[in-house]
């Protein structure tokens, strides 16, 4: 008797006492629908520019690019996410129309840079993974041997920017380059050129090699001799300076060897992406897991955060705590991921009535001035992923 008046008491209890609100994960990705309804209902026609990229702080408006443009399939990505997560055909419809612009990507003769992947994999790559349409394989495998034609064997790398060769009077691989090997292990285990996972995995391991710091933050750029393959030095292109952990880089990098553990099953790239996350983790500055746009700008804290670089991060550290064979390691890396998507689904970050992008507060490129504290495709891109693999994890559980 005195045990269930015990119980009955805790229950009452607890039902009296405030519960920390549980994350309403498709309330979220119901809100991205919404928004991008919106930003469809502004949109050009096609035949004029009319894929969205950024919308600059106190602007409401899209910048609006074509196919060429780096972040071109980010929002047929999106659009793809958002038809995974409501069922609405309408938006596979629309992640459909989109797509149809980039082809151009897939049949050019020369490679402009290594943005391939980037453009390619988050459109076509996540279209064929939700409908298995075959022209959107071949568009996947073109895509992939444009991109490996700018593979360099003697450094091992992929050569990121041929634009810069001449400026530089070298070979550049940049850390943004290691999502775009996602592409080429995809290719190489679906009908594509074996020889494509070898270029891939060997460019992971240079990179490993070459392009972090004793306390494996990263450089942005690594230069390197075109003939011997020889280092010559890691420098910065978006960051502080050569030496300072710029937010997005680093997440590049803890999604790309999280992703290139995932493919090739090499333990080296797990305790590697396991390094360049705990550094990350260690040095955020606030209990919002937001990081400002570099960790060792000068300004901190009156400067603007990266909610670009804590949407790749928990889309990477949700992929990451499966991997990792350490309970408690594991754990931790899913609490932090929920809690950075937790920040960013707070009205301090989602965009709500103030324009129609999914988040604001992301820092593109603050050596040029552009894209400061703006809304920027990528973060919606990788916040809505994020939010599925959220959701995926939970329906297992
Ligand atoms: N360069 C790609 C980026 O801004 O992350």
């Amino acid at each position: 008797m005195k045990k269930t008046i015990l119980v009955l008491s805790i229950l009452l209890i607890s039902s009296v006492l405030p519960t920390k609100a549980q994350f309403n994960v498709q309330k979220n990705i119901d809100y991205c629908a919404v928004q991008v309804n919106k930003t469809i209902s502004t949109l050009p026609p096609d035949g004029q520019l009319n894929i969205p990229r950024s919308i600059n702080k106190d602007s409401k408006t899209w910048r609006l690019v074509d196919y060429q443009d780096w972040c071109s399939g980010f929002w047929s990505g999106s659009l793809w996410y958002v038809y995974e997560g409501t069922k609405k055909l309408f938006f596979k419809a629309q992640a459909e129309r989109f797509d149809k612009q980039l082809l151009p990507l897939s049949t050019q003769k020369v490679a402009y840079d290594h943005d391939l992947g980037f453009q390619i994999f988050c459109s076509y790559g996540n279209g064929y993974r939700l409908t298995k349409n075959p022209s959107y394989k071949k568009v996947i495998l073109n895509t992939a041997n444009v991109l490996a034609t700018l593979y360099n064997p003697k450094v091992g790398t992929i050569l990121s920017w041929p634009r810069e060769v001449q400026k530089f009077g070298a070979h550049n691989t940049i850390i943004d380059n290691m999502i775009n090997l996602e592409l080429l292990f995809w290719a190489s285990k679906n009908g594509g050129n074996k020889n494509l996972y070898k270029i891939a995995e060997t460019h992971a391991l240079t990179t490993m090699k070459n392009h972090f710091r004793d306390d494996y933050t990263s450089y942005h750029v690594v230069l390197y001799d075109t003939l011997t393959g020889k280092k010559i030095k890691g420098m910065t292109h978006q960051g502080y300076a050569d030496n300072t952990m710029w937010a997005r880089g680093q997440s590049w990098a803890i999604y790309g060897f999280t992703m290139c553990y995932r493919e090739t099953k090499n333990p080296v790239f797990l305790d590697f992406a396991q390094k360049v996350t705990d550094v990350y983790l260690k040095n955020l500055p606030d209990e919002s897991l937001i990081p400002f746009w570099d960790f060792n700008a000068p300004d901190i804290p009156n400067t603007t955060r990266d909610a670009s670089a804590a949407a790749v991060i928990a889309s990477a550290l949700f992929e990451l705590s499966t991997l990792v064979k350490d309970k408690k390691k594991s754990a931790l890396y899913y609490a932090k991921a929920k809690k950075m998507l937790e920040s960013l689904s707070t009205t301090n970050y989602q965009s709500g009535s103030v324009n129609d992008a999914f988040l604001l507060h992301s820092t593109g490129n603050v050596p040029i001035g552009g894209e400061i504290d703006a809304s920027i495709i990528y973060a919606d891109y990788y916040y809505i992923e994020a939010l599925l693999r959220y959701k995926k994890m939970n329906q297992k559980k």
